[in-house]
């Protein structure tokens, strides 16, 4: 029997709430695909840091190590200033763990759950590939003579080569073994970003030619937006910088139905990996059980995807699907779901 170990994180407002029914989940699946899972817990998050003063202190670095994955809730606290959580705990193990791809998954489960007329399911099914560790993300800059009227602040859009290749690469790679339309497209904004745009595009092109069963494309990210709502059909992967995925991966996720479904996955392809909900904390609906944990869900079916149990993954991912089609889950939204986040998570457990 297959054991994995997971590093759990459940974090802040209603991450454990989900957390808790991703893992619910995945108990179910393991007694039915003989696979064992060990969870282990650490309490890093806002009121952790409230009490200690700490994020995620090198300690934890090391003790993560020793896991086969790490599946995280929320990270984010009404009571902590923007920037701290974020920076010293997600954005930490993002580039600590060197997860340089974020995953993204864009896919309508249900044609109600889409707010763009006439779209069905098989209109809206393709995969945002993000880059995770460079761009404005990496905190280069500074200011100077700040609070006054001559105040001067920077925070610089920086890459590498060897950034830009090895998720340039990764994306090929993924849209051959996606094997769908076999196009993917590149999001950047070459008209402005002359340095870096050209960077990137370069190296789409130079990396390309290794794959030459794979379409090309190029779309400005203010474009890419429009397109997204107008022609999602038109999509099958798409690659973008740090800051331009996280603006289009939240845009991509309404077309899906919201945040309650979209997941994601941090991936170092050779080291340890990390699987989260998109959405965030959400304060105002913590410890109601309200929320909807099916993004969490998701995102542990990508868990188990990655280490290799795809069967088990497919057969989550199809649970999620049927949960939605039996009619009992009336919304994707928090507290209009016509089910409680428990029931939701006991529904898809039953389907698994
Ligand atoms: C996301 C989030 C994070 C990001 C924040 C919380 C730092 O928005 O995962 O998309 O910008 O990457
Ligand atoms: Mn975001």
């Amino acid at each position: 029997m297959k054991e994995y170990k997971i590093a759990v994180i459940p974090g802040d407002g209603t991450g454990p709430e989900v957390v808790a029914e991703g893992i619910k989940v995945l108990s179910a699946a393991a007694k039915k695909y003989n696979v064992k899972f060990e969870f282990v817990y650490f309490d890093f998050g806002g009121e952790r840091y409230l009490r200690t003063g700490e994020t995620l202190p090198d300690s934890a670095i090391e003790e993560l190590k020793k896991f086969d994955a790490i599946y995280l809730g929320a990270i984010g606290h009404p009571d902590v200033k923007p920037g701290i959580l974020e920076l010293g705990i997600l954005l930490k193990l993002r580039f600590t763990f060197d997860q340089y791809i974020n995953l993204r998954p864009v896919k309508l489960f249900r044609a109600e759950d889409c707010p763009i007329k006439d779209k069905k399911p098989q209109d809206i099914d393709f995969v945002v590939i993000r880059e995770n560790t460079g761009s404005v993300y990496t905190g280069i800059g500074g200011v100077m003579q700040k609070g006054t009227k001559y105040e001067v602040a920077t925070q610089l859009m920086v890459y590498s080569y060897h950034q830009v290749e090895r998720c340039i690469r990764f994306a090929y790679e993924y849209t051959r073994k996606r094997n769908k339309k076999k196009l993917l497209t590149l999001v950047h904004k070459t008209n402005v970003l002359t340095y870096c745009g050209d960077l990137w595009m370069r190296v789409f092109q130079e990396v390309g030619k290794e794959y030459p069963d794979i379409k090309q494309d190029y779309n400005h990210v203010d474009a890419c937006c429009m397109w997204f709502v107008k022609n999602p059909e038109y999509y099958d992967v798409v690659v973008t910088e740090n800051m331009f995925g996280d603006i289009i991966t939240d845009l991509a996720a309404i077309i899906q139905g919201g945040l309650g479904i979209a997941a994601g996955a941090n991936i170092n392809p050779n080291g340890i990996s990390m699987f989260e909900p998109m959405g965030g904390s959400a304060p105002k609906y913590t410890g109601k059980n309200m929320i909807n944990p099916l993004a969490a869900i998701y995102a542990a079916a990508m868990m188990v995807e990655f280490l290799g149990e795809e069967k088990m993954a497919n057969a989550i991912i199809t649970a999620i699907q049927q949960a939605l089609l039996s009619g009992k889950i009336k919304s994707l939204s928090a507290g209009k779901m016509g089910l409680t986040t428990t029931e939701v998570g006991d529904l898809v457990a039953s389907l698994v």
